[in-house]
């Protein structure tokens, strides 16, 4: 395929790095990204619009969030149409137009992929609920009542309460790992198989390049559906979902037939000489188990979801830890890859402070394997306060106060100094970063040292040396706040070093004294290295050089 790379793998064998393997992927959560129609609501025409800004920025690859026609209950994750786009955000015809001029600049495009549940209005439900003996009844997971009346088992919602819908007319409860109006469907039947592998093909024939699979982990649930064990570390402000232990509502051993079948459709493009086609499973869990997604005899998704860095101990002992254990889970030829945000999650720059946020855009983009990029992280967004009355995410609604809303990371995007930041001639459908006249794309591209400039350069930067992406991972020997690192890759070495804290900190850098040379900084001046050693200023990223 063109920009595949010949390349040699850790363990010296030779190999074909793939564009999924060495691509830097960006998250566009349609809704906050370009406004092209004055609705207060991003569209297909505006992410096309600001390809330009995508292409100057230096990722390879795009996300979007769903498109699909919805009554926007979970903004989009309940699809009433999964081969169509909702008129909010444009047309068919304009999907195809965006695919066209992304794939014209060399961007892939990734379509998010929603099977484990529909919308309620999904005229597949309609079906399944209009009686007990319609042909789709088992389209979905019906159930009678326990024999006090209520819910079958005690399996919670993730978004609170109890995850069984009564519905009255045909006398059985319903499934919803979600909202009410997000249905589960029944991955056990081989027409749902067949019908949501049909939807997939549609896509890709289209040309789309993959597609990020929406809760993956919980697709199949325990067959006789058991209780849930009680969770014995639960705090009501976890939120009400973590009341028990989601054993038998999810991750399956079943799950991991469906991924593979769903991977040799991907594969079966590039069989046909189609290109390759990727597949990203978003699962929250445990490494161990987490990895059992790649796939054993069969191979499972490309990329399991590793969000370990959204959540991990900011601190470089724990860093180091968590990184090499995650290195040495991986199974032979698993890829792996890294993230530090998303739609669902505080931002980085709350997490980590405004400091912080630069060397966590180091980290992300210098670690063996595929990063993606959450929108407006660029910019370093922080969370944005809602007031009250503009709470739009339903999470917040059923559980208000416990800071578990999403609304506060899905803020539009802020693109210049005009009216509503250039995001919208309307009323945003969120409100804008309050600091946007100064934290706004335009703006941050003008200055030398603003963190949308360190990822143009540490995007520039990867792509450049190939050791980055694909190169051999291995610590180095350091000490308090800082975490050190060296990537090899053929002849090329370099080394990554991380300053967690704000104390300035000498690195030692045995058998690197001449010839080391400075490739990148996150902070402004030049950083001082020479002696074996170098001076880390506080809160100092940096990549160097041995040429
Ligand atoms: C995933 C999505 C989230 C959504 C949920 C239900 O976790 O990322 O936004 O609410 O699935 O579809």
């Amino acid at each position: 395929m063109a920009g595949d790379r010949t390349v040699t793998t850790p363990n010296a064998l030779p190999m074909t790095a793939l564009w999924w393997q060495t691509c830097a992927t960006y998250q566009v959560y349609p809704r906050s990204f370009q406004d092209t129609n004055g609705d207060g609501i991003g569209d297909l025409k505006g992410i096309e619009q600001r390809l330009e800004y995508l292409e100057a920025l230096g990722v390879d690859a795009i996300w979007i969030s769903p498109i699909y026609p919805s009554p926007m209950a979970d903004f989009g994750y309940d699809i009433t149409d999964y081969c169509g786009v909702d008129p909010r955000f444009g047309t068919l015809a304009d999907f195809d137009e965006l695919l066209a001029q992304a794939h014209a600049r060399g961007l892939k495009v990734l379509l998010d992929f929603v099977p484990n549940h529909t919308s309620d209005r999904h005229p597949w439900f309609a079906e399944s609920r209009s009686s007990r003996d319609n042909p789709k009844r088992d389209w979905y997971l019906w159930r009678d009542p326990a024999p006090d009346g209520g819910p079958p088992n005690n399996w919670i919602s993730d978004f609170g309460g109890s995850a069984w819908a009564w519905d009255a007319p045909t006398g059985q409860y319903y499934y919803h790992a979600f909202l009410k109006e997000q249905a589960d469907l029944n991955w056990r039947n081989p027409a749902v198989q067949a019908a949501m592998f049909d939807v997939m093909r549609f896509w890709f024939d289209r040309g789309v390049d993959g597609f990020r699979i929406d809760v993956l982990w919980h697709m199949v649930k325990a067959a006789d559906f058991p209780d849930n064990p009680p969770n014995p570390a639960y705090q009501p402000e976890m939120g009400e979902m973590h009341r028990v232990l989601q054993l038998n509502s999810t991750d399956q051993p079943e799950v991991l037939g469906i991924a593979a079948d769903m991977r040799a459709i991907a594969d079966s493009y590039d069989a046909k000489g189609q290109g390759d086609r990727v597949l990203i499973g978003e699962i929250y869990l445990p490494v161990d188990r987490l990895m059992r997604y790649y796939g054993r005899e069969r191979a499972g998704v490309h990329l399991p979801f590793n969000f370990q860095l959204i959540d991990a101990p900011w601190e470089a002992r724990s860093l180091a830890k968590l990184i090499t254990e995650y290195e040495a889970a991986l199974p032979p030829g698993g890829w792996p890859n890294w993230v530090l945000g998303n739609h669902d999650r505080s931002r980085v720059a709350t997490k980590r402070g405004h400091a912080q946020a630069l060397v966590a855009a180091m980290l992300l983009l210098t670690l063996r394997g595929t990063p993606t990029l959450y929108y407006g992280d660029e910019l370093g967004l922080s969370d944005v306060a809602i007031p009250a009355a503009l709470v739009q995410d339903p999470r917040e609604l059923r559980e208000p106060g416990r800071g578990l809303g999403r609304d506060p990371v899905r803020t539009p995007m802020p693109w210049d100094e005009s009216r509503n930041a250039g995001f919208t001639a309307g009323r945003p459908w969120l409100p804008l970063n309050t600091d946007w006249p100064t934290r706004n794309a335009a703006r941050m591209a003008d200055e030398p040292h603003s963190i949308l400039t360190l990822y143009r350069r540490l995007l520039a930067v990867r792509r450049a040396h190939l050791a980055l992406s694909i190169g051999d991972f291995a610590l180095l020997d350091a000490e308090g706040d800082v975490f050190a690192y060296e990537r090899r890759h053929n002849a090329e070495r370099l080394i990554v070093a991380l300053n967690l804290g704000a104390r300035p900190h000498r690195l030692q850098l045995p058998g690197w004294a001449s010839n080391c040379r400075l490739l990148l900084s996150t902070l402004p001046g030049e950083a001082r290295a020479g002696d074996a050693a170098m001076l880390l200023r506080g809160n100092e990223g940096v990549i160097l050089t041995s040429d």
